[in-house]
């Protein structure tokens, strides 16, 4: 057995080894800087700053925000928190009153290792908002904002954005998983390969999950070829994901987990997420999130879909007895930004015990032929510590619930027709994961951060297989004329079908 501060020591080593290399970033940054400066001693050289809005959120009443509250997520030149500072906003509401606002920029990326990172701001307006209008420095531009539901969703997933999606295997498990223990999946996605796309509208029909286009940057008033934004955001914009997320089930939801779609959760203390959240809550009620450790699991699926059954997936899971960094449930009344692992913010937060739970990890999965289940093995929980209680990873009664569930739906004309078409080799993962090491782990691995880049998947080239892909778009709008910022955003977002995924 493990010594139980194993998990302690390696999130210790891990935040250890991320700052060295986030230094060392800055360091590099600064060198950067400096020379570009060297012949302009104005320091404005950069205005105006090109500002990213994301979303705009307006809350007619939140609990944590205020009465008439909003929040505007953005991405922009990490200068900008040091010399735009802050927004002036002037509110409109339908009865024509008016309302000046000066609200200050929040940091939301703990760190510079990427030149543009993610910004917050939020604070209260006026009610019956109609209007809301950002000051470019010299004039005011209307930005779009969308009141946000309180429907009650108790449970929500965030799940970061997918480029190139193709394992529809783990997608269709966590699908089924989560619905069975009460959560709703909240989908961000840049690309998804055909026909995975057309299945997951009949399951966003059904209420399964919402579908999220997450869009590139496009600055209209400036040159790709001079600077392209997107390959100075880290990871997509993960953290703008996640805290959009967070903001947009901010009065609705109870809980929401940041979670990746390979990460699978299943409740030990309850028979649900919801049970098992209120729990950890009652005991630890200053806690702002829960933290559960990942543990790394195998597990075997087949590659075909006439093959695939979501109940045979589930029993092949066996532990690996090796624990990765783990993942936040936010309760989103507490918090309003966090960033990819935690919130830049400090709060309190508490450690799920490996022992009571953890994320089952579905590091690696074995495509397999063939087909067949056996309907005798059940999985056990097998972290890298004792567990509490010998129960299995899930429960006899739960896997029947969740093949009949998937049988269903597999059932249905419109989801059958589509799975022969489904893609039985992973072809995008290889190029993706050779991409990956190639650009980023190899330097991360060696600690060679000075020849590191801003890491993503933007600088990998997919074109190299072509597939039926369906891609994010939208319609992008740009201010030109600002003195101190230019506002970038997009509207009516959705996707389009392409030849090849885009990242
Ligand atoms: C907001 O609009 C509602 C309905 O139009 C109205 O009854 C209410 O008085 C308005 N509130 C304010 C503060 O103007
Ligand atoms: C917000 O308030 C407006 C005006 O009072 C109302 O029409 C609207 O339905 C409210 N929206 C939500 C989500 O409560
Ligand atoms: C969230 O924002 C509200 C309103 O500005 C503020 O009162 C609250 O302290 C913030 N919460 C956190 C955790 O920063």
């Amino acid at each position: 057995m493990l010594p139980r501060s194993l998990p302690w020591l390696l999130s210790v080593l891990f935040a250890f080894c991320f700052l060295l290399f986030v230094s060392a970033l800055i360091l590099h940054f600064v060198n950067t800087d400096e020379n570009d400066f060297d012949d302009s001693s104005d320091i404005y050289y950069s205005f105006p700053y090109d500002v990213h809005i994301f979303s705009v959120y307006y809350y007619n009443n939140s609990k944590s925000l205020g009465s008439s509250a909003i929040s505007i997520l953005m991405t922009a030149d990490f200068e900008v928190l040091e010399h735009v500072k802050q927004f002036e906003l002037l509110a409109i509401s339908s009865s024509d009153d008016r309302k000046v606002v000066t609200t200050k920029l929040e940091r939301v990326t703990p760190h510079d290792a990427c030149k543009w990172i993610t910004i917050l701001t939020t604070c209260q307006l006026l009610p019956n908002l109609s209007q809301l209008l950002v000051s470019l420095g010299n004039e005011h531009t209307p930005i779009p904002f969308e009141v946000v539901s309180t429907s009650p969703i108790p449970v929500v997933m965030c799940i970061s954005p997918l480029f190139a999606s193709e394992s529809w295997q783990n997608l269709l498990l966590a699908l089924h998983v989560y619905k069975q223990f009460g959560a709703h999946m909240h989908l961000y996605v840049r690309s998804i390969v055909s026909p995975i796309y057309e299945i997951l509208k009949v399951y966003e029909t059904e209420g399964y999950l919402t579908l999220k286009s997450w869009n590139r940057i496009h600055l209209l008033n400036r040159n790709i070829e001079d600077f392209n934004p997107n390959l100075n955001v880290e990871f997509r914009n993960q953290a703008a994901a996640q805290t959009d997320c967070l903001l947009k089930y901010k009065e609705s939801s109870d809980y929401v987990a940041f979670i990746d779609l390979d990460d699978i959760l299943i409740p030990r203390l309850a028979n649900n997420y919801l049970g098992e959240f209120n729990y950890f809550s009652s005991e630890n009620p200053s806690s702002v999130y829960f933290h559960y450790s990942k543990q790394n699991t195998k597990t075997k699926a087949y590659k075909r879909a006439n093959f695939y059954t979501v109940e045979n997936m589930l029993r092949s899971i066996k532990f690996q007895q090796k624990t990765e960094t783990g993942k936040m449930i936010v309760k989103p009344a507490n918090l309003n930004s966090t960033w990819i692992h935690w919130p830049h913010k400090t709060v309190s937060f508490y450690t799920v015990p490996a022992d009571i739970n953890s994320i089952t990890h579905l590091k690696t999965i074995e495509m397999v032929d063939g087909m067949g289940t056996d309907h005798e093995i059940i999985p056990k929980y097998e972290p890298n510590v004792e567990p509490d209680t010998n129960e299995p990873l899930i429960k006899e009664k739960d896997i029947k619930q969740i093949e009949m569930d998937f049988s269903r739906m597999s059932w249905k004309s419109s989801i059958r027709r589509h799975l022969r078409s489904l893609p039985n080799q992973m072809k995008y993962s290889k190029i993706i994961g050779k991409c990956f090491k190639e650009t980023y782990y190899k330097y991360h691995e060696a600690m060679k951060e000075s020849t590191m880049l801003c890491p993503g998947p933007e600088r990998c080239d997919l074109t190299i297989f072509k597939t039926k892909c369906w891609n994010s778009v939208g319609e992008y709008h740009s201010t030109r004329d600002g003195k101190m910022i230019n506002i970038h955003y997009v509207e009516n977002s959705d996707f389009t079908l392409g030849e090849v995924c885009i990242t």
